[in-house]
């Protein structure tokens, strides 16, 4: 049956063409997927991306979110800005595994001038099968919301 979770996904011109890759082979695979642009490869601000998916994802609008930009590092840093975000920039397949397995990573960042789009599709693949293992690692990820509490 189809993963029909929702993924917001958003780029800068540095990842908008790894952007409608990603897009296209999400819908081909039967998730619902929402496009916040960039729409062109006009010079943009990454954080401007980097915000609206994040807030949509910590709102619970969206179930996951992916980022990209030239390197995945800046859309990484605005994104994690957001309370209630855990955005990781993996440019590997074992990192994308372990940034669900071990970080509960809502959103994954990643370089459109890092990784050649088979590599890209594989990174997503993976990220979006794993599902926390939670047990200890639920309560590390609750100390990280719990500096973010104390950070109001
Ligand atoms: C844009 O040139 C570039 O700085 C941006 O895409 C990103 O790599 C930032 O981290």
């Amino acid at each position: 049956m189809a993963d029909t979770r929702k993924i917001a996904v958003g780029a800068d011109h540095g990842g908008y063409e790894l952007k409608g890759v990603i897009v296209e082979h999400l819908r081909q695979s039967g998730y619902v997927v929402q496009d916040f642009g960039t729409h062109g490869l006009e010079s943009v601000d990454y954080p401007d991306y980097a915000y609206q998916v994040a807030r949509a994802v910590a709102a619970g609008e969206y179930d996951l979110g992916i980022l990209i930009c030239g390197t995945g590092i800046g859309m990484s840093i605005a994104a994690n800005k957001i309370v209630g975000v855990r955005a990781a920039v993996c440019g590997d397949t074992y990192s994308a595994r372990m940034s669900r397995l071990h970080n509960n990573a809502n959103i994954l960042c990643l370089g459109g001038r890092v990784l050649g789009p088979g590599l890209a599709l594989d990174i997503v693949d993976v990220w979006l099968r794993t599902e926390f293992e939670g047990g200890r690692h639920a309560r590390r990820v609750e100390k990280i919301r719990q500096m973010e509490a104390s950070r109001r």
